[in-house]
């Protein structure tokens, strides 16, 4: 669709959450003089990545409650800062204008900010902790990696759609020009496709809920209610599930489409389920959707989902020159517990289900997948009239 006539929609910026988590994505009315039924299907509600996105890790070198504040403060501005910035505008004569670089900056912490390895409550606020929020267990389909070792104090999702966008707030974190007790450990970058498809061809996202207003919308899934069991300053906030997952497509690629396809349990040019998919495809094991079907706990198994909002990886090759092409996996989610780690153990890599025997997941078997790294974080809400994101934890 031109940008005449749907512009892209923008990081939501006056809301109770924090942009670059359902935002930006395409309102659910279409403008003026769309045709409702193409907009419906294709856009309505659907999350818009913008077309970069820089992961950052990075632990808090301070010891007092203070000085925490003080760091979260600085962040705060900085990321709405750069989020309100207009955009340069070309110098040269006949370049087209820059309307929007479409810049969220997401903030989140790490299991590690509450209690350290060590168990040092240094900030005084363990007692504090987001409820689920925890070290990411390892699965089936791990690397050799310790979840211990790679967790982060905090996690700063940047999303723009130009790359040196991300790069200079990237830069302006790393070499403390934001506040020196920011201390970059790790650093991810991936990207987006116009058309959603991931390394190895199918549109991923399609199935996600749609962000809106509904029962069902994809806000409901994800942010932490008054209902919920969590400290109040959780109020609109969100679990972020991470993992960094490389594809190994070089026996993939040498698959025929039916084949292909099956992996998935997914149809290539629709995106709609195989009818006689095996119970190990991809999206069958994440999601089974039995009809009639409760478990133990009484839920039915649509009501254990969550958000995906991928970026793709390409790092070049490693030492073996082996492609280094992959997705930075990230979920979001409400409960951490029943609605994301339920469907990746009792499901995606439990062996026996649906039945005894099934198998793995067949885009870790056959599709040859492997986390690379994992974590989980808590990304407040945006709290826009507060001084700082995760404003409460610290007052
Ligand atoms: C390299 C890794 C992965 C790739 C390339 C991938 C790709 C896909 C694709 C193409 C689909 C079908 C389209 C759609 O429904 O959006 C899908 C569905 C899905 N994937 Fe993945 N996926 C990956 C890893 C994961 C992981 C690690 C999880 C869970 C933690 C996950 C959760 C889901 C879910 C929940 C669905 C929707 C199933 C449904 O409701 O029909 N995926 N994925």
């Amino acid at each position: 669709m031109p940008d005449t006539a749907c512009p892209r929609p923008l990081p939501a910026r006056d809301g109770p959450y924090q942009p670059g988590i359902t935002s930006p994505a395409w309102p659910s009315e279409p403008p003026r003089g769309v045709d409702p039924n193409a907009y419906g299907a294709q856009y309505a509600g659907q999350i818009d990545r913008q077309r970069h996105c820089h992961i950052v890790f990075a632990d808090v070198a301070l010891s007092t409650r203070a000085e925490l504040r003080g760091l979260l403060e600085k962040l705060t501005r900085f990321a709405r800062h750069q989020m309100d910035k207009k955009p340069i505008q070309p110098d040269r004569s006949f370049d087209a204008a820059v309307t929007d670089r479409r810049v969220s900056v997401t903030i989140g912490f790490g299991a590690s900010l509450f209690t350290t390895p060590q168990g040092d409550d240094r900030f005084g606020i363990a007692a504090l902790k987001p409820r689920h929020l925890k070290i990411i267990p390892r699965v089936d389909g791990d690397e050799d990696f310790d979840p211990s070792l790679e967790v982060t104090d905090l996690v700063i999702i940047i999303a723009s759609d130009d790359m040196y966008v991300n790069e200079y707030i990237f830069g302006r974190l790393y070499y403390g020009g934001v506040h020196p007790g920011i201390v970059v450990r790790r650093l991810e970058r991936g990207y987006s496709r116009p058309d959603s498809r991931e390394p190895s061809g199918f549109e991923d996202g399609i199935s996600n809920p749609k962000a809106g207003a509904s029962a069902e919308s994809a806000e409901s899934f994800v942010y932490v209610g008054k209902q919920d069991d969590e400290p109040s300053w959780c109020l609109d906030g969100t679990y972020l599930a991470y993992r960094k997952i490389r594809r190994r497509l070089r026996s993939f690629f040498k698959l025929d489409d039916d084949r292909r396809a099956a992996v998935f349990g997914i149809d290539a040019a629709t995106g709609e389920r195989l009818p006689d998919a095996a119970p190990h495809a991809h999206a069958q094991k994440i999601n089974p959707k039995r009809a009639n079907h409760r478990d133990l706990f009484g839920q039915v198994d649509v009501e254990r989902r969550f958000i995906r909002r991928p970026y793709f990886f390409d790092d070049g090759v490693d030492g073996t020159s082996d492609e280094m092409r992959g997705v930075h996996h990230m979920s979001f989610v409400r409960g951490l517990i029943d609605q994301y780690e339920w469907p990746m153990l009792m499901w995606q890599t439990n062996p026996d289900f649906p039945t005894k025997g099934a198998g793995g997941d067949a885009l870790y078997a056959s599709g040859g997948a492997s986390n690379m790294t994992a974590g989980y974080y808590f990304m407040p809400g945006a709290a826009p009239a507060a001084p700082y994101v995760g404003s409460g934890l610290l007052d």
